[in-house]
């Protein structure tokens, strides 16, 4: 840690400091990244390992990725019932949380609405500032934590963002914003995957074989795609997919696992974050297999602490201690002691990123 986040001897307060202004974060996000990355040269001597500064998946999260997403799956008639419902909610702002490559905004924005999408893969998004009538569209880089303050009609969540927001603690943080983004009587809508269809027994099935496509992408060229599905461990469900670029022999996998949450699961994190569910509709694209949820923001305050409450009254997680800037031989969780070793690392990562995710909200 640098200097100026203070003297040694507090090294509670100076961690508090590097991890405030967010360079933790970055530096973890990046290691996370390079971990979830992998990329061979194809034979090219001498090439670096590809990294990239993203806590979202690679598909998403890489510049070379996230540029072909949307020729890869060009096919966007899912947002038809997104679009219907601004209209027939009579949205004039929207705020589209997850907002990808910006497909959804930029169709809200040439039907004259005011257009806001966030994500926080900024390859994504970088994209999305880049497309034709993308200066009608206020883009931001970031999750629903991030967002300025707004009095919004309608926010959406469109291709199952719900999903790809397995992480318990930033689900909350999405409603938390989504809340308060909304203006009073402003409505939540995203589509979510019916548990009950199991669709990863259907997934089961995949593997290069079977999910094999060569897609010509102009100004790309040939890249291959597989995916194959790598872990259920429900609710979540894990898999990887593969590109490779035939014009440079470059290989990105890109590891995701979505979180498949139950109907009243989902209903009580919208009551507990100040939602009264309007209604619960099917998409019509995918009859039977998802949940579209319909929320509107109550005029009560939400119930749920350290969700929509403010900021500066939620509670940091435990100080596992000192050894943790140290050298220290063991490091114990409350009465949890703590091997070194893989075990450490993960407990302490997650701690770290629990700190930081409360001690960003605080500010
Ligand atoms: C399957 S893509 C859908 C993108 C876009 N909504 C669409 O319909 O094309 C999932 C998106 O969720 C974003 N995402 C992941 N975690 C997120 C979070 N905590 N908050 C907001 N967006 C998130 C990803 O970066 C990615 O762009």
């Amino acid at each position: 840690m640098p200097e100026r986040y203070g003297s040694w001897h507090t090294p509670r307060t100076r961690f508090r400091r590097w991890a405030l202004d967010g360079t933790f974060e970055r530096m973890l996000r990046a290691a996370r990244a390079r971990a979830a990355v992998t990329r061979k040269s194809g034979g090219r001597a001498g090439s670096e390992p590809h990294t990239f500064a993203s806590m979202v998946d690679a598909a998403f999260g890489h510049p070379r990725l996230a540029a072909i997403y949307d020729p890869l799956d060009p096919d966007r008639s899912d947002l038809d019932a997104y679009l219907a419902m601004a209209k027939e909610f009579g949205a004039r702002s929207v705020l589209d949380i997850g907002c990808g490559t910006g497909v959804f905004a930029l169709l809200l924005a040439e039907r004259g609405m005011t257009a806001t999408g966030i994500d926080p893969a900024r390859a994504s998004v970088d994209v999305a500032r880049g497309k034709p009538g993308a200066e009608r569209v206020r883009w931001l880089d970031g999750d629903a934590g991030d967002l300025p303050p707004m009095q919004i009609d309608l926010v959406t969540m469109t291709g199952n963002v719900v999903q790809a927001i397995a992480d318990p603690q930033a689900w909350r943080t999405t409603l938390r914003g989504a809340y308060e983004a909304l203006r009073p009587g402003g409505r939540l809508v995203f589509e979510t995957r019916d548990p009950a269809q199991r669709v990863w027994e259907e997934w089961a099935e995949w593997t290069r074989e079977t999910t094999y496509r060569m897609t010509d992408i102009p100004g790309v060229g040939h890249v291959e795609t597989w995916v194959e599905l790598t872990d259920v461990s429900l609710p979540l469900v894990s898999f990887r997919g593969t590109h490779v670029f035939a014009a440079d022999g470059d290989v990105l996998t890109s590891e995701s696992t979505l979180r498949f949450r139950e109907r009243p699961e989902i209903e009580r994190d919208l009551h507990e974050h100040g939602f009264a569910v309007e209604n619960v509709r099917d998409a019509p694209d995918r009859p039977g297999r998802e949940f579209v949820f319909v929320a509107r923001r109550g005029t009560a305050e939400p119930q749920s602490r350290g969700a929509a409450e403010p900021r500066s009254r939620r509670e940091p997680s435990r100080w596992p201690g000192p050894a943790v800037l140290g050298h220290s031989a063991s490091l114990s969780f409350g009465s949890t002691p703590v091997r070194r070793g893989p075990l450490m690392g993960r407990r302490l990562s997650a701690w770290l990123i629990r700190e930081v995710a409360t001690y960003r909200a605080a500010k």
